[in-house]
């Protein structure tokens, strides 16, 4: 959570003053029409607001029709709820090695694709937007759908095109932590009416009652519930408004850092695949050892390794290392009948060395749009004193 003051205060209050908070009460509005500014920001044709990543990314796969018998490929670097979503759906998560940029690597991509294989989901972890253009030519000759975890890039871009916006389907994230929040949300984006649908259907256990329903061309099953109510449409329609502000602040903090800071003979800064379009969020710093990583990060305050972030490290997703990807046999994806012969090993502990080599390599700072000029000197100033002495 970045920015949020009154503005958000008053759209609370203005809700409340309505009695109208439920999404499908008589003149709710607020919900719809974050949906509808959102779609026009990010430029596609349907958004789904709805109360998490984790749910979105859960939907989007539900609207892209994977399920039992598929394989789903994912990156060993991304929060849990990445490859727990594919579990959720009952499908395989597949894991894949990241690559200097910290996301996907497409040659590791095109290995691990089998005759199973259904879609492929980049993260563009950190607001680090993923290599897209390989991922989807990938996905184009091997006819496999591309779901965007854009749960950490809120806006970010990728030549020109909003992150979420590009793949088959997109999911953000408005929990706490995200550049654009209400404490809690996500949001489902597509291009495509069947998706949308689909995903509409399952985040909303309701839908076959709603005045849509009629509308619908997709046969209405039953779902989950994943909305959300309209407080947080319309704290999130005010924190839309907020989005591009600060996306231009961290990019440009982002990119006075790393001009005054510099690269050096025993570190450079993470390759990117679109630094325009990077989110600002993050400043990374790749070092040719561990020793030399932890070095500086314990000489610069605020800094930290991805290695030491846990849940976002696969070889710590426990549940899923140890096959635990339901409450009960009956629905543990590792367990059905569907999923026999499917690669059930590819989230074991040692799928993804050469993504530990990198996340323990690396270093990251955490940037904030708010920094001043006094800040950003000072963390220029203990950055080279640290990286001199290396
Ligand atoms: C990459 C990634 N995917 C998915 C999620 C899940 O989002 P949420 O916490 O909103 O369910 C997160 C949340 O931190 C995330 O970082």
């Amino acid at each position: 959570m970045f920015r949020m003051g009154k503005e958000e205060i008053d759209a609370v209050t203005r809700v409340i003053n309505s009695q109208a908070l439920f999404r499908v009460n008589n003149g709710a509005k607020e919900c719809d029409n974050f949906e509808k500014e959102l779609r026009e920001k990010i430029g596609v044709d349907y958004a789904i607001l709805m109360s998490g990543g984790t749910g979105a990314l859960i939907s989007a796969l539900v609207g892209l029709g994977i399920g039992p018998g598929d394989e789903v490929i994912v990156p060993g670097y991304t929060f849990m709820a990445t490859a727990s979503a594919v579990l959720a759906v009952g499908a395989i998560p597949v894991l894949a090695e990241i690559n200097e940029s910290m996301t996907l690597d497409p040659a590791d991509v095109e290995k691990k694709i089998s005759s199973k294989t259904k879609a492929v989901v980049p993260v563009h972890i950190c607001g680090f937007p993923a290599d897209l253009d390989a991922l989807k030519a990938i996905c184009k000759k091997h006819g496999l759908k591309l779901l965007e975890d854009a749960c950490q890039a809120d806006g970010g871009s990728y030549k020109g095109k909003r992150l979420g916006s590009i793949g088959d389907a997109g999911a953000y994230s408005f929990n706490y932590f995200k550049i654009i929040s209400a404490g809690e949300g996500g949001a489902v984006l597509t291009n495509d009416r069947k998706v949308y649908e689909r995903a509409l259907i399952y985040h909303d256990g309701g839908a076959a009652f709603r005045p849509y329903a009629g509308d619908l061309q997709e046969p209405v099953f039953t779902g989950s519930q994943l909305r959300v109510s309209e407080i947080t449409g319309a704290i999130m329609r005010e924190q839309l408004k907020k989005l591009d502000g600060i996306l231009t602040d961290l990019r440009a903090i982002k990119a006075k850092l790393m001009e005054s800071i510099g690269e050096g003979k025993d570190y450079r800064f993470i390759p990117s695949n679109d630094i325009k379009g990077d989110c600002g969020t993050t400043l990374a710093f790749n070092f040719d050892s561990e020793a030399k990583a932890r070095k500086f990060a314990g000489a610069v305050e605020g800094t930290w390794l991805p290695i030491d972030s846990g849940k976002h490290v696969y070889i710590n997703w426990d549940p899923i290392i140890e096959k635990r990807g339901g409450h009960c046999d009956a629905v543990n994806p590792y367990k059905m009948a569907e999923n026999a012969g499917l690669a059930l090993d590819a989230a074991g502990a040692d799928a993804c060395p050469k993504t530990l080599d990198i996340l323990k390599r690396t270093v990251y700072i955490s940037l904030h749009c708010d920094w001043d000029e006094k800040k950003i000197s000072s963390l220029t100033e203990s950055c080279k004193k640290a990286l001199a002495t290396l």
